[in-house]
């Protein structure tokens, strides 16, 4: 959410402000760092970051420092009194006021009222031969859930669903100009829901909500898209119709992120996730049964408060039994305002949260070298992304469906970035395949 966020701030200054992106900060006129504070590392390296960038703002007049994103929305004051050089504050729950904001700094801003009011349609998309094929777009905003560890809700605010008629104008201007494959994002974007008033949208007509299932099948219609990805889910509203979307729907590309947080029902429940373990497995079983050779990944948390040994020997079990793709790890981190830091001690010791951390990912590591390796010989559909080429090789860079990272070596370079090429997998480490080009 936070690149989105970003590439909406760049997209609003380079296409009302006529600004141009630069690689090298000592180039740069305005300097816009956005900010993330779901654990204290996060928070903490942006602290340190702002304050390193005060030589910067000193060394030449009239430079812009602007901070925004989750951290502002915590630290405002904070943020005011310790770091003085910062120009403007922009809270993560204004986000889409960027453009207003900023106008009052800008002196080369051109006309004001073209200002975006609501949801950004308009993206610079670089030159031709930087083609981006692949975009996020958020359908959602903010979360409901308050997870009891989890600050999101307070900083991001109240969830909303973005309406269906401007999400199909984003991604239609995005097939448009380039893009292959969008990602849709959103805290959980299983719970999208947008009421229908009266032929306000030019499909889904007849039905009286889109849900997250009929957005699905509205986006797969877009010509010129090619694959449909999704971030991040919630088990407790991961329904059948979605299961049924993802299996049917030929742009829906067969990867589920599936948080589980926790493999003890016990600490779920202190974790107010509304699932228990069973629940989980009951879940994955249904969908490694109705999608054939769909990938789950996965987040999880080690050292919640109370976590015992026997707690984190579930956590493991359950990793086992899933055999997740991949998983984000975490050492659990004490968040201001949330139920956790209020109701229970961080009572873990860090030298516990840290060695099952490593042994957690010992064993994620483990699992998704082996379901790599049994990838080898089999024929995937690759995405280029990227095309790098060197005086002798070019190599293709793409994701197959199940989202891992695939290298393809070629003698000559007559492919294009968002192409779909066919590969056979020749060998794979934990988190990267290599494959080579079949007709
Ligand atoms: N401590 C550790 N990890 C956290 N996450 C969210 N809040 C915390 C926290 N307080 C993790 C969850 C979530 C991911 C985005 O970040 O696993 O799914
Ligand atoms: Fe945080 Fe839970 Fe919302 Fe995810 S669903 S953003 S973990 S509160």
């Amino acid at each position: 959410m936070n690149v989105s966020d970003s590439e909406f701030f760049a997209n609003i200054l380079t296409t009302q402000y006529n600004c141009e992106l630069t690689d090298d900060i000592s180039n740069a006129d305005i300097a816009i760092f956005n900010t993330c504070t779901v654990r204290q590392h996060a928070e903490d390296r942006a602290l340190s970051i702002i304050g390193r960038l005060k030589r910067w703002k000193e060394e030449s007049n009239g430079r812009l420092l602007v901070v925004c994103g989750c951290a502002v929305e915590r630290l405002k004051d904070t943020l005011k009194t310790r770091f003085s050089f910062i120009d403007v504050l922009i809270s993560s729950k204004d986000v889409l006021q960027f453009g207003e904001i900023i106008a009052k700094y800008l002196p080369i801003g051109q006309d004001r009222s073209k200002f975006i009011k609501n949801y950004p349609i308009i993206r610079n998309l670089g030159d031709k031969e930087k083609l981006q094929v692949t975009a996020f777009v958020p359908i959602m905003r903010g979360c409901n859930n308050f997870c009891s560890y989890c600050i999101v809700p307070y900083v991001r605010g109240e969830e909303y669903s973005i309406p269906p008629k401007e999400i199909f104008n984003e991604i239609s201007y995005l097939v448009a100009n380039g893009i292959r494959e969008v990602t849709l994002i959103g805290q959980n974007v299983n719970s999208y829901r947008w009421k229908l008033e009266n032929n306000t949208v030019h499909c889904c007509n007849n039905k009286e909500f889109v849900d997250f299932a009929g957005l699905l099948e509205e986006i797969n219609k877009i010509d010129g898209l090619k694959r449909i990805r999704f971030l991040t889910n919630h088990p407790k509203d991961m329904n059948d119709r979605i299961i049924s979307a993802v299996g049917n729907l030929e742009k829906v590309c067969k990867h589920i992120h599936l948080p589980l947080q926790s493999g003890s029902s016990r600490i779920l429940q202190l974790m107010n996730r509304k699932y228990t373990k069973e629940e989980y497995l009951r879940l994955v079983d249904k969908i490694y049964s109705k999608i054939p050779n769909v990938s789950i990944t996965t987040d999880i948390i080690v050292g919640f408060p109370t976590e015992t040994e026997k707690d984190f020997k579930e956590t493991l079990e359950v990793v086992s039994q899933v055999g997740f793709d991949n998983a984000f790890c975490f050492k659990y981190s004490v968040r201001e305002m949330t139920a956790a830091a209020k109701n229970f001690v961080d009572d873990v010791p860090r030298k516990v949260k840290e060695e099952r951390l490593a042994e957690l990912l010992n064993l994620v590591n483990e699992i998704a070298y082996k379901k790599n390796k049994a990838r080898i010989g089999k024929v995937e559909e690759i995405l280029i992304e990227k095309i790098s080429t060197t005086s002798n090789t070019t190599e293709l860079i793409g994701r197959i469906d199940n989202n891992i990272t695939t290298k393809v070596r070629v003698n000559e370079n007559i492919y294009h970035l968002g192409d779909i090429v066919k590969v056979k997998i020749i060998d794979a480490t934990t988190h990267t395949l290599f494959g080579k080009t079949v007709q």
